[in-house]
């Protein structure tokens, strides 16, 4: 089979490791990356330590408006999938480039594969909400990573194409277990803390407000900053409390090493919620609802409101109960590359 994987940001390329290896063992396999994102700390840096080869083809669309960034990569990626006549396109989650993996392909008549298929948020505020809802309706066969995905996808009419696989997450996690560095940050413990949705960066004040309330919480949090609130932060001058220390966006090895070694995650990440919740931390998760639902109804994710008035309190008292079910599968790459080569 000729396979075309589609990919841009950050999440994805962590997504597409441990499937492009288990593909490559009896398909080929071509990776367009669109260029949603460039920085080498955002983009290379995962091809390396995740060990995808190189993508054959890079779009270079860049940042730009909603509209503006997916228009060019529908644009690239039409003039590409007539060229290389894949049997079938896999996209990834619910970023513009699974957006424009989508749309590009379902034109073409192209087959394509949703892996992470089924989430919703129901708040349509957030881009992400529009790019499943559409990469679920155009795919030819759903990948859902957790039961109560299946359940969206059947209130949709789509269960006839869905298949329950588990999260490939699971299988990302597990490659650079072994890799993993020591704890280099602190002996009494640390929160690590990713923030990047624009409902809660893009505006300064709010920013502001979650930074000034952090600074009663009196423990250093590890904030690997991702540039769309780092800009936000230097555009405004924000000024960040003592014991909120910044660093670079971190490799995966880097991260999964920081996760290892926390007392809990605060983020609004969606991949990090799951990845905390498989790595047994406790998350607080700043946002109004989550995708992740069976992470909070375990009891070891909590929502939790930035304007929240005892957010601090909630932080450092949120605990969570012994029990600890397994959620997001096992060897779930093995189980996809089986399900494609059944399905086609
Ligand atoms: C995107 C996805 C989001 C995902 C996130 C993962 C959409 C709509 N959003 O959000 O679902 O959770 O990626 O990280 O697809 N920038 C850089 N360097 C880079 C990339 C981005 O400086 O390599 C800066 C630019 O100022 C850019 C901003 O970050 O304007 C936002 O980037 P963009 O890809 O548009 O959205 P994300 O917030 O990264
Ligand atoms: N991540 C990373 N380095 C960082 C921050 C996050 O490797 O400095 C990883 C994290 O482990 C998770 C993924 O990036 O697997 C989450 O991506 P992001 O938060 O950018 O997007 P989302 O999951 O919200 O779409």
């Amino acid at each position: 089979m000729k396979i075309l994987s589609i990919v841009g940001a950050r999440p994805q390329f962590i997504k597409l490791g441990p499937l492009s290896r288990e593909l490559r063992k009896k398909h080929d396999e071509i990776i367009i990356h669109t260029g949603q994102h460039y920085d080498y700390s955002m983009s290379e840096l995962f091809f390396n330590q995740l060990e995808i080869p190189a993508p054959d083809i890079n779009l270079e669309v860049g940042s730009g408006g909603q509209g503006e960034q997916t228009a060019k990569m529908i644009t690239g990626l039409e003039k590409n999938i007539i060229e290389i006549k894949p049997d079938i396109v896999l996209c990834f989650g619910d970023t513009n480039s699974t957006l424009a993996a989508c749309i590009a392909s379902v034109k073409l008549f192209v087959p394509i594969i949703h892996i992470e298929a089924g989430l919703r948020s129901f708040n349509r505020s957030m881009p992400e909400e529009t790019n499943r809802i559409v990469a679920d309706h155009t795919a030819n066969l759903l990948f859902a990573p957790t039961p109560a995905a299946i359940i969206n996808l059947r209130n949709e009419g789509l269960e006839a194409k869905s298949i329950l696989t588990g999260d490939i997450m699971v299988d990302s996690i597990a490659f650079v277990q072994s890799k993993l560095s020591s704890n280099i940050y602190s002996e009494t413990g640390y929160f690590l803390m990713t923030l990047h949705r624009p409902y809660n960066v893009d505006n300064p004040d709010k920013l502001n407000h979650l930074f000034n309330s952090l600074k009663n919480i009196e423990k250093l949090i590890i904030f690997p900053v991702h540039p769309r609130t780092l800009k936000i932060i230097h555009d405004n001058k924000i000024s960040i409390p003592e014991t909120i220390k910044l660093i670079e966006p971190q490799g995966y090895v880097e991260f999964q090493g920081l996760i290892k070694y926390a007392d809990k995650i605060i983020t609004d990440s969606g991949g990090l919620q799951k990845e905390a919740y498989i790595s047994g931390k406790p998350c607080i998760t700043l946002r109004p609802e989550t995708e992740w639902i069976e992470t909070v109804d375990s009891g070891w994710n909590f929502l939790l409101n930035i304007y929240d008035n005892n957010l601090t309190n909630k932080i450092i008292t949120f605990e969570p109960p012994v029990s600890h079910p397994e959620i997001f599968g096992l060897n779930v790459a093995q189980r996809m590359v089986n399900e494609i080569e059944n399905w086609f």
